[in-house]
């Protein structure tokens, strides 16, 4: 729709009209009769309301997005379709790894491509907006949404926002894209203690330098619409907040897309405590340019008083609405209100081949091999007798927590995968053990003691699965465990205090390396979880995150050698939970560990664990012996009109190709303000072949200096530098250069 032809719609609607277009309900409103009296009669609103409202939330299906859309418009007067939003996270129907995984691959390029096939496959279904990416930074494994983000450092993060927010929104062809939310805004990971929903209190200066970097990256890729977190910043909660919203949101970066609270968020401004009831929370989500009040009744009911009554403007109200009609005209609504929503589409474009493989190779380049003693791995397939034991053998819940419309069905399981490797006579495979103990949690996801009683195993099965696990171990010559976290025990609201594995799982693992065959642990998770028994009991450690529905043929594909693999930690693994938060670009302190001027305990440390990580920020093994040499800079000096050239020989020792990720890490000795001991600046996938080296180089620019100074400016400061390259953030060449 031509512009002025917008602003003429804009201007006919009445002020209830207006508001409508700034309120998103569930998709139980609009049940295909209409009447969906329950959630209506919850939320203290009526039909009319409904019949006005602007956008819906989770609701997918092209038959099902189709129907309520004609319905909807067949009954409105202004004619604007609606916009379906969901939360299409990591994969619609083919499932990728969880975020934290793709963060692993440290390949931006190829991840862009699995959102463009999550976005090829949802908009078949009917969704317009993907309420995607998280760029949230995380520090703290206690968090369960560490799943949903791609880890612990700004730069890697932000290319990652960058890389997402262009597979989503692509050329914004109806039949290729989806417009592109990025939450949660802002520096919701920073919940103190790794609690969920926790408040958040940081420095304007951490703010800027570590969280801020990806959401910005986001907007500066052209993400049209921005999620407000649930926290508060500086005793502000995010959705009131001003400061962010405006001020650096709207302002400083120029954002002009659509500001969605996150769900029930302004509303929560009054338990908050900076509003003592919905019309004060309205006030201050609206003034702050909060667009649309994702599920609560507070913009249905508030707003129309607040401005009767003179309380705030209807230009306000006005620009909100021209940002949500502006989006709907972007996405081509207003021409065709089913976009690319197609059953046929459907049918086509979900879980091709095509996006089985590329989810495939996604998983390789995710998986991240944590340990290998005496190279056990890869194993040669039909040589060994091999035992797959531990509750996620055989188990199709392997695409994690927020893969609501992925299909366990379509999983493959590892058992499948290592099938494709095996004959049955190598291969032997049992649960051994129980997820978990206790599964009374459940009952808060609704599950009744039946159902929780079905999924528990019973004494019985227990003993028998113990005594048939011990058996077939003896029989076998290398055990590989499957195991780790219930897909409920991370993702929102999942934080824990402890992050080992389950108790009776370890447990069960310790039965069984008493047996002293050789042992592979592959590790589920939504989290870096506490390893440290483990890498001292096991042989190799395969990080396998939620891997997605080609979890099992990824994981088989490693473990038999048909692929190297090349996944780095983008998040730390700590020795132990009170190591955190945790990351590697911290700051010195005045007594550092290697402090010259103090000694033995009065330096920063703890008395019963390491600083370090156990495995650190950028960390991975390969099948290869890799190794750096000859770090050179093509000057000590870098200047303004003359930036720097840094080179390393990196050298493939071993008989086999692999892909080395080129780690380029900087500190500032000397700065106004303390500097992290080293920072993320630059970093290269290169592929090796067999016994070949190769030099790589990277180009050091002022820019890349740059930092938040003591007067808050964005600038750089001349002095000493250290450059490190290197394989992870702890194993590192250092070089110095001058700045002039
Ligand atoms: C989550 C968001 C999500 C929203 C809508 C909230 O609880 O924090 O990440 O997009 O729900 O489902």
């Amino acid at each position: 729709m031509k512009q002025e032809n917008l602003k003429a719609l804009l201007n006919s609607l009445t002020l209830q009209e207006k508001i409508g277009q700034l309120i998103q309900l569930s998709g139980d409103f609009f049940a295909a009769d209409q009447l969906a009296v329950g959630p209506q009669k919850k939320l203290g609103i009526n039909q009319e309301i409904v019949q006005q409202v602007g956008s819906v939330l989770n609701i997918v299906g092209a038959e099902k997005t189709k129907s309520i859309q004609e319905t909807y418009l067949g009954n409105s007067r202004h004619k604007i379709p609606l916009l379906f939003m969901a939360d299409i996270i990591y994969g619609y129907r083919t499932i990728f790894p969880i975020p934290l995984g793709l963060g692993a691959t440290w390949n931006p390029a190829l991840v862009e491509k699995a959102y463009s096939v999550l976005a090829k496959e949802s908009s078949a279904a009917g969704a317009h907006v993907t309420f995607a990416p998280m760029v949230d930074l995380v520090r703290d494994a206690r968090w369960g949404r560490c799943l949903e983000s791609t880890g612990e450092d700004a730069f890697l993060n932000a290319k990652f926002s960058t890389a997402m927010v262009n597979g989503i929104q692509g050329d914004f062809s109806p039949e290729e894209s989806l417009a592109s939310c990025v939450k949660h805004f802002a520096a919701y990971g920073a919940g103190e203690g790794g609690r969920e929903y926790n408040t958040v209190d940081m420095s304007e200066r951490r703010l800027r330098e570590d969280y801020l970097p990806a959401y910005q990256a986001a907007v500066d890729a052209g993400a049209k619409l921005v999620m407000t977190s649930f926290n508060t910043y500086d005793g502000v909660p995010v959705t009131g907040n001003e400061f962010l919203l405006k001020d650096i949101l709207r302002t400083e970066w120029g954002f002009e897309g659509v500001i969605i609270s996150d769900y029930a968020a302004i509303q929560e401004l009054i338990a908050h405590g900076v509003a003592a009831d919905d019309r004060e929370a309205t006030k201050l989500a609206i003034e702050a340019t909060t667009d649309i009040d994702m599920k609560t009744a507070c913009y249905a009911k508030q707003l129309e008083p607040l401005v009767n009554q003179g309380e705030i403007s209807e230009k306000l109200i006005d620009e909100a609405v021209w940002r949500v009609l502006q989006l709907k005209n972007d996405l081509g609504l207003f021409e065709n209100p089913y976009r690319s929503a197609s059953k046929k589409r459907e049918d086509h474009e979900l879980l091709t081949p095509k996006n089985r493989e590329l989810a495939r190779k996604v998983t390789s380049e995710a998986l991240v091999l944590l340990q290998n003693k005496n190279d056990l791995l890869p194993l040669t397939p039909n040589k060994d007798k091999i035992l797959l034991v531990g509750p996620y053998s055989d188990n199709p819940e392997l695409i994690g927590l927020w893969a609501v419309h992925g299909k366990k069905e379509d999983t493959i399981t590892i058992k499948r995968g290592f099938e494709t490797y095996l004959n049955s006579e190598f291969l032997s495979q049992t649960a051994g053990c129980d997820l978990l103990s206790d599964y009374q949690f459940l009952g808060e996801f609704g599950a009744t003691k039946d159902v929780i009683s079905q999924i528990q195993m019973s004494d019985a099965e227990k003993v028998r699965q113990l005594e048939k696990a011990t058996a077939l171990a003896k029989d076998a010559d290398v055990i590989v465990f499957a195991m780790g976290e219930h897909t409920l025990q991370s993702g929102e609201a999942g934080s824990r205090t402890d992050i080992t594995l389950p108790a009776i799982q370890k447990e069960f693992l310790a039965e069984l390396t008493a047996l002293g065959k050789k042992t592979v642990l592959v590790v589920i998770s939504g989290r870096p979880l506490v390893l440290t028994e483990e890498s001292e009991k096991m042989d190799a450690i395969i990080q396998a995150w939620f891997p997605g529905t080609e979890g099992g043929h990824a994981i088989a594909d490693i473990i038999f050698g048909k692929t190297n693999p090349s996944g780095r930690l983008s998040m730390s693994f700590p020795y132990t939970v009170g190591q955190l938060p945790l990351y590697y670009n911290e700051f010195t302190t005045g007594r550092p560990l290697d402090s010259k001027t103090h000694s033995g305990r009065f330096v920063s440390k703890y008395i019963d664990s390491p600083n370090e990580a156990l495995f650190p920020f950028g960390f991975g093994l390969s099948f290869s012996k890799v190794e750096y040499t000859n770090l050179s800079l093509s000057s000590a000096e870098l200047t303004e009109n003359k930036p720097l050239e840094a080179s390393i020989v990196v050298e493939n020792k071993a008989n086999r190709a692999t892909t080395e990720t080129v780690q380029l890490y900087i500190q500032d000795l000397v700065g106004s303000v303390v500097r992290p001991v080293k920072e993320l600046k630059a970093f290269q996938k290169v592929h090796l072949s067999a016994n070949s080296q190769q030099t790589v180089s990277f180009t050091i620019t002022k820019d890349m200096l740059r930092y938040y100074t003591k007067s808050m400016k964005f600038d750089v400061e001349t002095g000493d530098f250290n450059l490190y390259i290197g394989g992870n953030s702890r194993d590192v060449i250092r070089a110095e250069f001058i700045l002039k």
